[in-house]
């Protein structure tokens, strides 16, 4: 168990795709799993994906009782998804600020699907599925894209609402 130092903005490997992980449960997913949470529990992330560790891999980890980077989040169920997906469950988008462990700093504002279905498998291979909206559905979304190469700022609509949290005169 050990935290690992977090890739920033501008890295390359934050850019690449993931790759499937054939066995979930593999010692070394596991053991992958362990620094991530250590490393989001480090940094009071409300979620990791392995790329952000240099780990090109489809793992996530997310969850929390409690977050101190965002107060006002209701609490999410500490999960590691291993190959997860999601699908939205209606078109229905809405905005809220986001911020990445991998932008420190910095917060914008990120349409995301309110509603949708998420699945994946857990380190003993069961399958989770959930059906989940609000911040729940954010965090998924948000992890679930750096699997695939993109950040926040990519899908940032009013580049006015992106800046440095201490800065910016909205609230977060
Ligand atoms: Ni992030």
């Amino acid at each position: 168990m050990a935290v690992r130092t977090i890739l920033r903005y501008g890295h390359p490997d934050l850019l690449r795709v993931s790759k499937i992980v054939d066995d979930p449960c593999d010692q070394k997913i596991k053991q992958l799993v362990e620094d991530m949470v250590d490393t989001m529990k480090a940094h009071d992330g409300a979620g990791l994906a392995a790329p952000q560790i240099g780990i090109l891999k489809r793992v996530i980890v997310f969850g929390f009782e409690r977050n101190e980077r965002y107060p006002n989040a209701e609490p999410v169920p500490e999960t590691v998804l291993v190959n997860p997906e999601y699908e939205p469950l209606d078109l229905t988008q809405e905005e809220d600020w986001e911020g990445c462990l991998s932008i420190p700093g910095m917060r914008g504002l990120v349409p995301r699907f309110a509603h949708i279905r998420y699945r994946g498998h857990d380190l003993e291979g069961n399958v989770i599925s959930r059906e989940v909206t609000g911040f729940h559905a954010r965090v998924v979304q948000h992890e679930m894209d750096h699997l695939n190469g993109i950040l926040y700022p990519f899908r940032i609509r009013d580049m006015k609402r992106f800046g440095f949290a201490d800065s910016l005169p909205f609230e977060q």
